[in-house]
Formats: structure tokens, sequence, C-alpha cells
């Protein structure tokens, strides 16, 4: 029998709570699907930090790269200065494992509330690839005259051909798989950002001619929070960089009705792959068992996925959209009509039965 090996990093806050959910989903369908899955749980977070003062220990990452995959909650504490977390836990996890792909699918599954007038599942189904390891996220930058009235701070955004490229080239790969409406649409701003954009399009022009079939595109990033919201049925595959990414992704979570259903992958099509809920620790609902996991538990549709369980996967969505569409009154906090564990059960279930 295949078994995965599974490293999981429930997190913070309600971190823990929504993984707990997604793994009782995830053993469903292993037990459905004839797999194992071997997993070890980490406990990096706000509370080791706190503890401890380390974030990530550097063994960690050597034992990381030995995993099929990696499955996280949520980082962020109410206690710790923002940034420590994110630089030290997230974005170093996505660096060093070169995790150069953020894959974020934004889709609206029936009976959710969209908060768009007249659209719905038919009009919101598209994937964001966002590049997950270069532009703004580098760090680069510098102060000069700090804390004077002549202060200057300047933030770097890198941009490499080999970056870049490998990150299109994805993004076709991705849209000629998906088979939808095989339409690819660049996000940039190459009206301003002259040197970075350029790159991109150049890029993008070159590789288009690989793939005659890939119908292509290209939105300014302002203009495309527009159609996010006008004509969200335009989109199928979207490619873009790292900041940019991480902004429409938000918007397309909530058109795709919030964070309680958003989730997302770190791929590194070569290496370690980790998944996560995109919403954050949300410390005022830890331990009230009302925060949803819908969030988490598609995460390890999404990781199933990757890992080569496409029939597990699917049925997996499958079982979110009987959940959403059959029983969930809301997918906000609170509102389900059901707790977490009771969601994480529901969903289970048809994982089991489908
Ligand atoms: C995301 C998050 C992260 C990012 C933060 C927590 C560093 O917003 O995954 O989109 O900016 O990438
Ligand atoms: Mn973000």
């Amino acid at each position: 029998m295949k078994t995965y090996k599974i490293a999981v990093i429930p997190g913070d806050g309600t971190g823990p709570e929504v993984i707990r959910e997604s793994v009782k989903v995830l053993e469903a369908a292993s037990e459905r699907f004839g797999f194992k899955l071997d997993l070890n749980y980490y406990d990096f977070g706000g509370d080791r930090y706190l503890r401890t003062g380390e974030t990530l220990p550097d063994s960690a990452i050597d034992e990381l790269r030995g995993y099929d995959a990696i499955l996280l909650g949520a980082i962020g504490h109410p206690d710790v200065k923002p940034g420590i977390l994110e630089k030290g836990i997230l974005l170093r996890l996505r660096f060093e494992l070169d995790q150069y792909i953020n894959l974020r699918p934004i889709k609206l599954y029936p009976g959710v509330d969209c908060p768009l007038k007249d659209k719905g599942p038919d009009d919101i189904d598209f994937v964001v690839v966002r590049e997950n390891t270069e532009g703004l996220y580098v760090g680069g930058g510098a102060f000069l005259r700090k804390g004077t009235p002549h202060e200057v701070a300047i933030q770097e955004s890198v941009n490499t051909r080999h970056g870049v490229e490998r990150c299109i080239r994805f993004a076709f790969e991705y849209c000629r798989k998906r088979n939808k409406d095989k339409k690819l649409t660049l996000c940039g701003k190459t009206n301003v950002l002259t040197f970075a954009w350029d790159l991109w399009q150049r890029t993008f022009d070159e590789l288009k001619d690989e793939y005659p079939d890939i119908e292509t595109d290209y939105a300014h990033v302002d203009a495309i929070t527009m159609w996010f919201v006008k004509n969200p049925e335009w989109f199928d595959v979207i490619v873009t960089d790292n900041m940019f990414g991480d902004i429409i992704t938000d918007l397309g979570a909530m058109i795709q009705g919030g964070m309680g259903i958003a989730a997302g992958g770190n791929i590194n099509p070569e290496g370690v792959s980790m998944f996560e809920p995109i919403g954050g620790s949300a410390p005022k609902y830890t331990g009230k068992n009302v925060i949803n996991p819908l969030a988490a538990i598609c995460a390890g549709g999404m990781m199933l996925e990757h890992l080569g369980q496409e029939e597990a996967a699917k049925t997996l969505e499958k079982a979110v959209m009987e959940v959403t569409g059959k029983h969930l009154k809301s997918l906000a906090a609170g509102r389900m009509g059901y707790s977490t564990t009771e969601v994480g059960d529901l969903v289970a279930d048809y994982v089991s039965k489908l």
C-alpha cells in the first residue's frame, strides 16, 4: 500500500482545531481509497517561539525535505510582534524549500453566499498562480538616514529570468492540464513598473509560442481587481508576481465566500510542497469549536491531488460541496449551524460514502 510521509504543523490559534478536522477527512480518504498517511507533528509557531525564542530550528528545514508534503494550519500569535513568525516560519519555509509557486484556486461552491450580485458557481471558478520566492518578498532594501526628517526607505523587487520563467511555465502547464477554458492571463503593471514587468511580459510572450493551444491575455493588476468583481467568469488561470498575487488572492477569497473556504498550496514541483488554509490564526475564536475547518480540509484536498491521489481529491471536493450545498447556513465562524468538529464529521462521512 502506498504510504505518504506528511509533516503536520498545526501552528497557532485555531490552526490546531482546523488541522484536526483536515486530518480526520484525510484519514477517511485514505481508508476509502487505499493509501496510508504517516503523520508527524511539529510544534512550530508562536507558543514555541515565546517559550524558546526560536522560530524554526535549522535542522527542521532539512528534516522537512524528507517528507512527501507538509500540511500547515496557521502561523500568527497576538503576543508576538508582526513579522517575526511570518518571516521566521512561513516565508522561510517557502524560500528554503524553494516552493516557487503559490497556487490559489478561487471557486464558488454550491450554497455559498457570494458577495457579488447575480454571480454563481458557474461564474467563479479560476486559479491564481502566484510566484512565491521572488519580488518584494525577497526582503531586499535599505534605510538611509533612518529616524531623521530626510529618511529614505528602499524596498526592492527582485525578478530573475529563471524565477519568472519557471513560474510562467508552470502556469501554462497547469492551464493545459486543467483543461477548462485554456486561457492564461498575465496580471502585471507594464505601464509603470517597466523593469520587472518588461521581463515578465517578454518571458510570457516567448513561452506562449510553445503553448499554441492556450489562449493568452494580459490585465493590469488594478484593472484585474475590477474584473474580479464585475466579470469573474472571464478568468481561467492567472499568473502574477508575489506581491500582486498576495493582494488579488485575498480579493479572490472573498468572492469565493471568504477565508472559511480559501486554501492554497506552496508548490515546489521538484521538491516538497506545503498546503495551508490561507486565513490567519483567528485567535479570538481559539478553543471555541466554532471556526470553519473547510479551508484546511480543502488544503488537504489540494495535497491529495498533488500527491497523485486524484480520485480521493475529487471525492473530497465533492464532499465539501455536499456540505456547503446541503448543510451549512454560512461559512462564517459561529454561524455555520454546526461546530468545527461537526463540519469535519460531515465531510469525512461524505468522503466515506460518496
Ligand atoms: C499569504 C499571507 C502571507 C503572505 C503572510 C502571512 C506573510 O498573507 O500567504 O498570502 O504575505 O504571503
Ligand atoms: Mn496574503
